[in-house]
């Protein structure tokens, strides 16, 4: 039976780095949100590992809800369109919401989840991401509490999928080019 790190090229990101960086923003946000009553809302699949980490390094009580989006398919390249395929639950009017993302891509994504919050009344919208990656940017937006940028390789792990595996993987990882032979697009 094939190990998932037998797949692995080379890491970027340890999970010994993750965790740092996680429980770093987690002591910024415990701070800014004192005394607030706070909504974390996780963008799935992705953000489902750092929400979980993220959520347990705080040391504020906090909601926390789902929306489902997707903008890749099950291909590496971002096909641009913003798919709901499930809502969240909370009404947010009036709430301070902070949107916990794996990663920012072309930004097409968060983009269009900030705008959405707004327009259901939130009080404040802010972003946690995990990575960016600058270079591939298109559109922007305002990433306050911003984790590691990385380079412009496709990426799995945490939370990152390619075609829907290795979400599994402890740490952020560029896989062997054999892997990723044979994608659809
Ligand atoms: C990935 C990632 C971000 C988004 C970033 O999600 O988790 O949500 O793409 O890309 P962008 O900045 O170019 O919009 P994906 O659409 O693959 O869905 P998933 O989280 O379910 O894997
Ligand atoms: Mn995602
Ligand atoms: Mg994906």
């Amino acid at each position: 039976i094939a190990d998932i790190k037998s797949d692995i090229d080379h890491e970027l990101v340890s999970k010994e780095q993750i965790e740092s960086k996680i429980e770093e923003v987690a002591a910024r946000v415990s701070k800014d949100y004192q005394g607030k009553s706070l909504l974390l809302v996780a963008v799935l699949k992705g953000a489902v590992n750092t929400l979980t980490a993220f959520s347990q390094a705080l040391s504020i009580p906090v909601e926390m809800d789902f929306m489902s989006l997707s903008s890749y398919g099950l291909g590496t390249t971002s096909t641009g369109t913003i798919t709901i395929r499930q809502d969240l639950s909370t009404d947010i009017t009036g709430r301070d919401v902070l949107i916990v993302e794996d990663i920012v891509d072309s930004g097409n994504t968060l983009k269009w989840l900030v705008g959405d919050l707004k327009r259901r009344g939130a009080a404040s919208v802010e972003v946690f991401a995990l990575l960016e990656k600058p270079s591939r940017r298109e559109v922007e937006v305002d990433v306050k509490y911003r984790g590691y940028d990385i380079p412009d390789e496709f990426v799995v792990g945490f939370g990152l999928d390619f075609g829907e595996k290795y979400r599994n993987l402890d740490s952020i990882a560029v896989l062997k080019p054999e892997v990723y032979q044979g994608e659809q697009v």
